[in-house]
């Protein structure tokens, strides 16, 4: 199973950052353990001063109770003196809690009971009084001493307890942090040399392709990641790229072969006609003399006839190659081919706009070329399917672009189901072969067609 780019990044990060959370966690949960011995110590520190407190209570309520029994006199703020102590005295017994040793002695509830004995409204002789406190106080003594005991051996854990806990956070923090660097460490090191191989040979790939070796690079065969995306993005291009250089290439070949037979043609088939013509222009300039009338007629209809032929083979020819693209350029071949072939009453009127800055882009030959053979298909479309009363044939510039347009006013392209014609997939080819894009859209202005070609010139 292979792992995407983004977890291949994401992973050295977050195996660090998952074993400092635990690192954390560790952490709080000793801190949180060391919390509650010092709160359990707190109490037993607390309850030992409540003792203290319940004893010395004790000794003064014991000694007011027996200097007014003595006495046989009780003024009311002696009473309310004796009162309060008591009042205090059963407070601290109160906040006396059950901790470790204690906890399930009875040891304090007995302590309460005693407490409650004490109570001075029950009057008793002072015999009865001084025993109950003797009793009291003993049982107080014996519960201070067990907390004493607790607490200085609380405090003595306690700071082992620290001592401890200072060595393994320790430890473990060194362990924790060594692990999350080794470890982040090889996963980086290793996820980016497996990345940086796999990006080295795609980029290996793309410079042998701009070098100008079409070898077409493998494809993936699964899609698991970026990279695998972008692997088979450059076997698509390359089997694009191999099939465009390949029509490129055919179209030149063909334009070559018919700038060829362009020439064949001049030097031989109308050089021919052409001392034909001239012959029969001398037997023309024999009038009068030996030819007979019916003679001179038909000389002079086969001249006309010739100059006729001759005519056309001039058009095959230029059609083959035109000359006006080799000496005017591109924008003066569209227009003689308008004004020769579609000034006519019967067809179309049309309008032709050449942007002067067509010109300083120095379309190369095979592009002018395309563009003139596109141009010329486009414009013939119109004339035989449109059914327009006008149209506008423009080549402009726009923002580094050549933009070459054919718009009617006619019908629109309407689906055929028996469509047989091979000009839409030429213009397509051509321009593929030249890198431009096509379009057929509605025109702006009408129901009629705007066909546009678009050449990034930069
Ligand atoms: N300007 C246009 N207006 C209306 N329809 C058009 C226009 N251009 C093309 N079409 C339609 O698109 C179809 C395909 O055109 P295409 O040039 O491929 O074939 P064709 O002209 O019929 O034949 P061929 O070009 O091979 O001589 C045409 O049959 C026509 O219906
Ligand atoms: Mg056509």
């Amino acid at each position: 199973m292979r792992i995407t780019i983004k977890q291949q990044v994401l992973l050295a990060p977050a195996t660090v950052l998952t074993l400092l959370v635990f690192l954390l966690i560790f952490m709080h949960y000793t801190y949180w353990n060391l919390s509650n011995k010092r709160r359990e110590a707190k109490a037993v520190g607390s309850s030992f001063i409540a003792l203290a407190e319940a004893d010395m209570a004790a000794r003064r309520l014991h000694l007011l109770l027996r200097g007014l029994q003595q006495t046989g006199m009780a003024a009311p703020e002696d009473m309310a003196l004796v009162a309060d102590l008591y009042e205090r005295l059963l407070t601290a017994v109160d906040r006396i809690q059950p901790f470790g040793p204690l906890k399930d002695t009875g040891q304090i509830d007995r302590l309460r009971s005693l407490a409650e004995d004490l109570n001075p409204a029950s009057s008793p002789d002072e015999q009865r009084i001084a025993e109950r406190f003797a009793v009291f106080r003993a049982e107080l003594s014996s519960l201070s001493n067990v907390t004493q005991i607790q607490l200085n051996k609380m405090r003595l854990l306690h700071e082992e307890d620290v001592t401890r806990l200072v060595e393994r956070t320790t430890q473990v923090s060194i362990a924790v942090l060594a692990l999350a660097l080794v470890l982040g460490l090889f996963l980086s090191i290793y996820f980016s040399r497996r990345l940086l191989q796999r990006i080295q040979h795609l980029s290996r790939n793309a410079v042998t392709i701009a070098d100008g070796s079409l070898v077409l690079p493998e494809a993936p065969d699964r899609i698991r990641d970026e990279l695998d995306t972008l692997a088979l993005s450059i076997n698509r291009m390359t089997k694009r790229l191999i099939r465009v250089v390949g029509t490129e290439k055919l179209l030149e070949g063909a334009e070559e072969e018919r700038r060829r037979i362009a020439m064949d043609l001049h030097d031989q088939s109308l050089s021919d006609l052409s001392s034909i013509l001239r012959g029969l222009q001398g037997l023309q300039g024999l009038q009068g003399t030996s030819l007979t009338g019916e003679l001179h007629e038909k000389t002079a209809h086969l001249t006309h006839e010739l100059e006729h032929a001759i005519s056309n083979l001039r058009d095959i020819m230029n059609n083959l190659h035109p000359q006006t693209l080799d000496i005017l350029g591109l924008g003066a071949a569209i227009e003689a081919h308008l004004e020769q072939h579609c000034d006519s009453m019967e067809l179309p009127e049309y309008h032709f706009y050449l942007d002067p800055r067509v010109e300083e882009l120095q379309l190369d030959r095979t592009k002018q070329l395309t563009l003139y053979r596109i141009a010329i298909e486009a414009i013939q479309n119109v004339i035989k399917h449109a059914s327009a009363s006008r149209y506008e044939v423009s080549l402009e510039v726009r923002e580094h672009n050549l933009i070459l347009a054919v718009e009617d006013n006619g019908c629109g392209i309407i689906e055929k189901s028996n469509y047989q014609g091979r000009g839409l997939n030429n213009i397509r080819e051509r321009a593929r072969a030249i890198s431009a894009e096509v379009v057929w859209k509605q025109s702006r202005f009408s129901s009629g067609t705007r066909f546009e070609l678009t050449l990034h010139c930069t």
